[in-house]
């Protein structure tokens, strides 16, 4: 019978489900058990979690976790997994449907997702790296079972995300990037880290890129009394025209990437790579062994990444079940 997962010792048992999956099945990191609390089950003030198990007496077969963001109609599906021993049997589709049940009871929503927008952020390691981990896995990822899964359960591909990695030890910027950024003093632009005393117009720059999330972290950032993370731009005769960073290093040893933008007038410059493999140095110089990033299939961003020489390393579908 399908019930709530909320009991401690349940919890504890899906963890070790949910571990048994990583490092394989899937590549998610594994959780402890506190962690799996924490991450599917203890609801925030503005996250919902909602899970659901399926139990033989006390042992836990199957569990299926989502959750809803406050303000938005939509029911994230973060997570489901089967015990091997009981699949095929129609039990991982019984629990989604449960869990899809339990969301709409519980907030008016109108479609069930799996997309990187899902609040509940999952970490997952890059396949063949010595840990090497990215803090989002951002769709289900198409090499997974779970993938076919979800098509037969009704779901459609919306988007599609690629991961992209690279060890940083052997970068080094390419000759034709070098050869840009020496041309850019023809037209009055230059690449460096932002210096409040020197640079202007990073307000402007964020309003013209539109991202509310990029203007909030990079304005806040450079504001900080320390001065912040440096942060690198490009400028032309002083005034913020682009913007990448800021840099640090996470505790992993991966290189921190918040995002990339050009100013909407100075797109024609290849400031974009520039910028890029500019963030790339400066992350190896402050000691930052690795990389990840992603971005959707269609973004051109993905050239820039490429021509870094970043590999694809993961395929993700953004997925969607409309409520009728
Ligand atoms: C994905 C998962 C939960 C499916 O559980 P399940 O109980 O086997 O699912 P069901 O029996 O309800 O399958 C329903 C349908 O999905 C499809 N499906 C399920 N697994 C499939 C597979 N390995 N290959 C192809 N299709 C598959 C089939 O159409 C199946 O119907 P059928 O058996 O009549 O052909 C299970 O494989 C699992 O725990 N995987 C590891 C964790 C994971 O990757 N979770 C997804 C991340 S969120």
């Amino acid at each position: 019978m399908i019930e709530p997962l909320i009991l401690r010792k349940d919890a504890a048992q899906a963890a070790a489900l949910f571990a048994r999956t990583t490092g394989g099945e899937t590549v998610y990191r594994p959780l402890s058990e506190e962690e799996f609390y924490q991450t599917f089950i203890r609801s925030t003030d503005t996250v919902t979690k909602i899970n659901v198990c399926e139990k033989e007496g006390d042992t836990v077969l199957g569990f299926a976790s989502g959750c809803i963001n406050a303000g938005k109609a939509v029911g994230y599906i973060t997570m489901i997994v089967v015990d091997r021993a009981h699949r095929r049997d129609g039990l991982g589709t019984r629990l989604l449907a449960a869990l899809e049940t339990a969301l709409h009871k519980a907030a008016p929503i109108q479609s069930y997702e799996i997309t990187f927008f899902n609040p509940v952020n999952l970490t997952w390691i890059v396949p063949g790296t010595p840990g090497h981990d990215h803090p989002n896995a951002p769709g289900i990822d198409v090499a997974s079972d779970g993938y076919l899964f979800f098509k037969n359960n009704g779901y459609l591909d919306t988007v599609y995300q690629n991961s992209f990695y690279q060890p940083l030890a052997g970068f080094a910027i390419k000759p034709k990037i070098q050869a840009r950024i020496d041309g850019l003093r023809e037209h009055d632009l230059a690449v460096g880290y932002y210096d409040k005393e020197r640079h202007f117009g990073m307000e402007e720059l964020f309003d013209d890129l539109g991202s509310e999330l990029w203007k909030t972290e990079i304005l806040g950032n450079i504001a900080r009394e320390d001065g912040g993370d440096p942060v690198i731009i490009a400028h032309h005769n002083g005034k913020a025209v682009g913007f990448t960073g800021p840099i640090h290093v996470q505790e992993s040893g991966r290189g921190y990437f918040a995002g990339i933008g050009i100013h909407s007038d100075y797109r024609a410059y290849g400031l974009g790579s520039v910028l890029f493999s500019v963030l790339c140095r400066s992350l190896k110089e402050i000691g930052a062994s690795y990389m990840t990033l992603f971005t959707g299939e269609t973004n051109p961003a993905r050239y820039i990444y490429q021509s870094a020489g970043f590999k694809i390393v993961k395929t993700w579908a953004d997925m969607e079940k409309k409520i009728k």
